[in-house]
């Protein structure tokens, strides 16, 4: 779209491609939730989007996407992509940042269908988010958070090295669970990189979105 230059961006990794989905594949992405992201007992997520019925679930991840096509500024973004293996949508990779141009700080988020989880996909997604992140709008450092039970999640940030930056009381309905923030600055990411390949496409047309 000529007016949208987000649409340009496309990440590849080995196995993946992420990019913003159009609405018919924002639909399928939707499908992936509605057939499950996690078990219903399980929490990962501070607003839990991620449980009730498959139709609210679907229906919450079409408004996500364009609540944050219509909220996007400059300095307050959530760019959030599909995660395609070859025409097939499997899941969702966030980058976001408030006064980025400031901070050179983003943060990620993401999540799979459960039929996509474990096969070193999250892995790869992390990965593209963080090129993208350092190379793409050179970041100075990277966030994640993630509850303490989200084994996936955390191991997926032990691989890139990230290193602890505190723990908050999130509520979650009634419960108080921890949520650990950790940190991945721009030099570690240098020294890693090279084991996770990742291309960029469309990078100078939408620079204009984030700076
Ligand atoms: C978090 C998530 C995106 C990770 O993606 P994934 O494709 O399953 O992760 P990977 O296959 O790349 O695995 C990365 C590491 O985590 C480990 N891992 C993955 N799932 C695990 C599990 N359920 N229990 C223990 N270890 C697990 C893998 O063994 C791997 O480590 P290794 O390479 O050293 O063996 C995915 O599990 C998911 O969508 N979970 C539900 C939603 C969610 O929790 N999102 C994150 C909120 S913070």
């Amino acid at each position: 779209m000529r007016h949208w230059p987000l649409t340009a961006l496309v990440l590849t990794t080995p196995d993946l491609t992420l990019r913003l989905p159009t609405d018919s594949e924002l639909d399928e992405l939707a499908q992936v939730a509605a057939d499950g992201i996690h078990p219903d007992d399980e929490v990962c997520f501070p607003q839990p989007w991620a449980t009730g019925p498959p139709s609210l679930r679907a229906r919450r991840v079409l408004q996500n996407h364009w609540w944050a096509r219509g909220d996007w500024e400059r300095d307050n973004w959530r760019l959030l992509l599909a995660v395609f293996r070859g025409d097939e949508v499997i899941g969702q990779q966030n980058l976001s940042a408030r006064n980025f141009t400031l901070t050179q700080e983003a943060r990620t988020g993401f999540w799979l269908g459960q039929e996509f989880q474990r096969q070193g996909y999250g892995t790869q997604m992390r990965a593209a988010a963080l090129t993208l992140a350092f190379e793409g709008l050179n970041a100075l450092r990277v966030t994640s958070t993630a509850f303490a039970s989200n084994t996936a999640s955390r191991a997926v940030s032990r691989k890139f090295g990230y290193r602890a930056n505190g723990v908050h009381r999130v509520a979650v309905g009634a419960d108080v669970i921890d949520a650990h923030e950790e940190v991945i600055e721009r030099a570690d990411w240098r020294l890693l990189s090279a084991g996770f390949p990742v291309t960029i496409h469309g990078m100078p047309a939408c620079l204009s979105c984030f700076q």
